[in-house]
């Protein structure tokens, strides 16, 4: 068996460059029989090799006879490799036919391969191809290492047969894992790659992982099905986003140093990837299943995490630049049924002094539930303005729900102008037929954009223009139900033949009389009253947890409509409804709960293809809608649906959460999750969404989410009130966190400009920062936001300490936030906090300085307008560093017009602290206090720009070792240092 390693060659030009390819129309194909057996799969034999600059390309040819196992066998393949960047590989092995769905280029921006001129990169890249050529594997090496252990390895022919009870469905009788040969089918791809033993594993999703943000590899091992799912945030199940990323982390416990990597698969098939290990063996694997497309994967050399984060944001697009007002507190519920309600909430949280930012509608505004309306009787459009107008007075803002599906009009004397126009412009999606197609959402019946269509963004902005015209003067937009969810089981049939003119809303809502909300947190207990306890509005019981109303959910009715559509043609060559292979998607049959597969885009793109990245494309259309309506501003928008690349366009939330103490830890995975998705704009329903919450979760949860990216409480309709100022403890608890918060925004500002600039997550696992110490590799109960702050959140009831571990191995002091104790961890073991209800443990890593808001106000505006405040953390050497980017917080940067900024630098050491300025952008408020923890000894002098600093506006606190300067009119345009002896 020769084995080759790609070393150098130059010979004439790689072009990865692929047209986007509709599904091809292929005769029937007789010949087809589906033995839904891969253990007789042949397999590939490399045929002719071309040496290029970049890389390699080769032809794959099937080595032996078709085993057609889901599908029909490609025979001839092309397999491309190019070494795009010192730290990214790509490997593209795609039927040669190119007849395969890929991702069409023109929604997509992919980093283009290096030109036959641009420098190679082939002899110096971290990473190399090596190759068998029969049967055909490849691996990935570290040219820093070539005989350790390969980072991707497919040579995996001879791993044992795998049993994996849980992972097997009807369609696949395999009772094993056994055949991990390549295959490539138009209907079936897989691919395998051995693992070393329970690897270190974090991605793939969108999911709530039962086993943390570290995935399983043992014991049961992980199946991600990637489908596009509506549901409530079952563990363990596809959800509503779909990304085929892994990041793995390696521990050398020869060297104690680890190295990470990244994979990504970009192909938007419905899959199954599986993480799994057979019996007895020291090897584990990751297999992926897809229903279609091509094998398109990045490899990325890290050596950290952060760094692996970032290359992965190369590929599929950065984060975009958030709005300064997009950190604030926003609230939001689904129930408040009229703008006098809205209204009261605003006024309510003012006169409990707790800060809100921006205020949210969900459907309860539209008329009969339709998109681009807002209820002539409840919200009328005029009232709608004044009151939207005058938050923005307050610096407030307002977003209203906007659904992914368009109502259909009952009859010709429903007048619906979004219907209407877009019937004109030929903007929804269609039938294999050519019929529009009809689904079923809140509004009754519905008809979906079609992204693809040429019209589409063209009457989405129109659309968004008028509702924004006519009173609903949003600031940014919640995109929802995006996955796509439709009510019917596929198709609801097609008009004329299909009754549309009902209206009603198809299901039973929750809180309606026989779907009351009546569950509540673990350890909820309605006998006593205090935290845990009932739940008394104003001293008085609202709802008691004894109640007889049987929960039957949010959507009891839906079954009733399965089955009713009429359902759409086939197309003959390949099976759109019913692949032979049958994912493991939670709800069972693809369409179940959203679009029939089938259903056909502009340019004949079927759903079975594009089905996973519908939000995405929704994103992209309202995000350039947005800059239309707003002229130079940054979009903010939050969606449910999310595909590798949303980040560029929208932020997400978690989705349809429990009031539980359970989903408030998930919720940390879930932030953690989707910074390595480079979607960082993130954040959980804060008090948690479905069910009641409780004072005690509530609380505890305000606190939390206060330290995530996008904080937002969102509340379930029927389930009880749990905005902040409806319990004392949790408008204390609230109003302590959110002072923590806009003192903060500097530095979270400053952080999504890195991740929007370099992709660098805002928020991370303490492994990120931490790669060497093994302890942390599973932890997800704490978090830090950079790489300055650590948070330990309380995630169980009825306690009043939390235990934490603190990285650093003792060379790090970790120093708390509101006293400036340092901790005393000098091992690797926990820490016990002391965690009263109402108080969320965050610590400051020595060697950071992070510039504040001196005074946190009512909104992130008037805390811009306090002055700066400086905190530094020494570290054990007297050094410090950190850095704050500034701008205007609202304008848009793009590639023609940059924004006006800034980047202050902060230095300590050898007691004295320097700040220097890189920019155009003039910082709008002076430096008024800085205060530096660590200075061992007392100053007898303190300088500002070389002048003493009056003793009056000094103190030192030798207990902290803290110095604290106030009363400065330090310029941060000019710099300056700061000086102690
Ligand atoms: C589902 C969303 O996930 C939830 O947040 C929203 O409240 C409901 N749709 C109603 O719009």
């Amino acid at each position: 068996m020769t084995v080759f390693c790609i070393v150098l060659a130059l010979c004439g030009l790689l072009c990865l460059a692929q047209s986007a390819r509709a599904r091809p129309k292929l005769g029937a194909r007789a010949d087809v029989q589906n033995s839904l057996n891969v253990s007789t799969c042949p397999g590939y034999k490399l045929g002719s090799l071309k040496q290029t600059v970049h890389g390699v390309t080769a032809q794959l040819h099937l080595a032996g006879s078709a085993c057609n196992a889901f599908g029909e066998d490609i025979a001839n393949l092309t397999l491309q490799v190019t070494y795009e960047t010192e730290t990214r590989l790509h490997v593209n092995i795609f039927d040669t036919a190119e007849q395969q769905f890929t991702l069409p280029p023109a929604f997509f921006d992919r980093p283009s391969p290096p030109s036959s001129t641009s420098p190679s990169v082939l002899n110096t890249s971290a990473l190399q191809f090596n190759y068998i050529s029969s049967p055909f594997a490849f691996w990935i090496t570290r040219r820093s290492d070539p005989s350790a252990p390969p980072i991707f390895d497919t040579r995996v022919g001879s791993l044992p047969p795998t049993p994996i009870a849980p992972f097997l469905n009807a369609s696949d009788n395999r009772t094993a894992f056994d055949g991990f040969n390549l295959v490539f089918e138009d209907q079936y791809l897989q691919l395998t790659s051995a693992l070393p033993y329970d690897a270190n594993i974090y991605g793939l999703g969108e999911v709530v992982s039962s086993s943390g943000f570290r995935r399983s590899v043992t014991q049961n091992g992980t199946l991600q099905t990637l489908w596009a799912r509506d549901d409530a945030d079952p563990l363990d199940e596809n959800i509503y986003g779909s990304h085929s990323v892994y990041l793995e982390h390696r521990f050398d416990t020869a060297s104690n140093k680890s190295q990470s990597h990244g994979v990504f698969l970009s192909n938007s098939a419905g899959s199954d990837i599986m993480l799994a290990t057979p019996p007895s063996s020291n090897t584990s694997f990751i297999q992926y299943r897809l229903l279609g497309g091509t094998l398109d994967l990045y490899f990325f050399s890290g050596p950290d995490p952060n760094s692996v984060i970032e290359q992965y944001g190369q590929v599929v697009g950065l984060p975009a630049w958030q709005p300064s007002w997009g950190f604030g507190f926003h609230l939001c519920r689904w129930g408040y049924t009229n703008l006098s309600v809205v209204q009261e909430q605003v006024e309510k949280m003012r006169e409990a002094n707790i800060p809100l930012e921006v205020m949210w509608n969900d459907i309860d505004l539209y008329h009969s539930y339709r998109d681009f309306t807002s209820d002539p009787g409840s919200f009328p459009g005029d009232e709608m303005r004044a009151f939207i107008r005058d938050l923005a007075s307050k610096g407030q803002h307002y977003i209203p729900i906007l659904d992914a599906a368009t109502g259909h009009t009952a009859n010709a004397t429903d007048i619906y102008d979004p219907f209407t126009r877009g019937t004109d412009l030929d903007v929804f999606l269609k039938n294999p037929d050519n019929s529009t197609y009809i689904g079923q959402v809140w509004p009754g019946y519905t008809v979906f954009p079609d992204w693809f269509a040429p019209n589409a963004e063209q009457w989405w902005t129109e659309a968004l223009t008028n509702w924004s015209t006519g009173g609903v003067e949003f600031s940014g937009l919640w995109l929802d139900m995006n996955e796509i969810s439709s009510f019917c089981l596929g198709s609801c049939g097609t008009a004329p033949g299909a009754d549309l003119s009902n209206t009603s809303v198809p299901v039973t809502l929750p809180g309606d009389p026989d779907s009351l909300v009546v569950d509540y947190p673990e350890g909820y207990n309605s006998t006593i009253s205090g935290t845990s306890g009932n739940i008394t509005v104003n001293g008085t019981l609202t709802y008691g947890a004894g109640a007889n109303a049987t929960n039957v959910g949010g959507l009891a009715k839906r079954s009733i409509l399965f089955k009713r559509g009429l359902g759409a043609a086939e197309e003959s060559d390949v099976n759109l409804n019913a692949p032979p292979y049958a994912i493991h998607n939670g709800f069972g049959a693809l369409a179940e709960h959203t679009l029939a597969t089938n259903a056909t885009h502009h340019g004949g793109y079927v759903e079975l293809d594009t089905h996973n990245f519908y939000g995405y494309m929704e994103e992209r259309a309202t995000n350039l809608a947005l800059r239309q309506i707003h002229p130079g501003q940054r979009p903010f928008l939050i969606s449910r649906s999310t595909f590798p690349g949303t980040g560029k366009w929208s932020g997400h939330w978690l989705g349809d959460n429990t009031s539980k103490w359970s989903y408030l830890l998930y919720s940390i995975s879930g932030v953690l999750q989707f910074q390595l998705f480079q979607i960082p704009m993130v954040g959980a329903d804060t008090c948690g969404f479905m069910d009641n919450t409780d004072e005690e979760l509530c609380n505890r949860w305000m606190q939390l989410a206060a330290f995530t990216p996008f904080y937002r409480n969102h509340n379930q309709r029927g389930a009880l009130s749990q905005e902040p100022y409806r319990w004392d403890s949790v408008a204390n608890a609230s109003r302590t966190a959110i002072a923590v918060r806009y003192s903060m925004l500097p530095y979270w500002y400053t952080l999504f400009a890195n991740a929007s600039t370099l992709g660098t997550p805002p928020v991370r696992a303490l492994f990120f920062e931490f790669p060497d110490e093994p302890e942390l590799f599973s932890v997800d109960r704490q978090f830090m936001i950079g790489s300055a702050i650590l948070v330990t959140p309380v995630l169980t009831p009825n306690v009043s300490t939390v235990d934490g571990l603190f990285p650093g191995r003792g060379a790090v002091t970790w120093r708390d936030w509101y006293t400036h104790e340092a901790i005393n961890s000098t091992s690797s073991g926990a820490v016990s906090l002391s965690a009263p209800l109402g108080h969320i443990p965050v610590h400051i890593r020595s060697g950071s300085a992070i510039l504040l808001h001196s005074k946190p106000g009512y909104t992130t505006s008037e805390s811009a307008q306090s002055p700066y405040s400086l905190l530094v953390s020494l570290s054990q050497d007297g050094s410090a560093f950190g850095t704050a980017y500034l701008d205007d917080g609202t304008t848009l940067p793009t590639d023609d017009t940059p924004v006006k900024n800034s980047t202050l630098q902060f230095h300590a050491a050898g007691k004295s602290v320097s700040i220097a300025k890189r920019g155009d952008y003039n910082a709008p408020q002076d430096l008024a206090q800085v205060t530096v923890l660590g200075v061992a000894e007392r100053p007898t002098r303190v300088t500002v720009g070389g002048k003493s600093v009056a003793r009056q506006d000094w103190v030192y606190t030798a207990a902290v070792q803290r110095l604290q300067l106030s009363g400065l009119a330090v310029s941060l345009n000019e710099g300056g240092t700061i000086s102690w002896r």
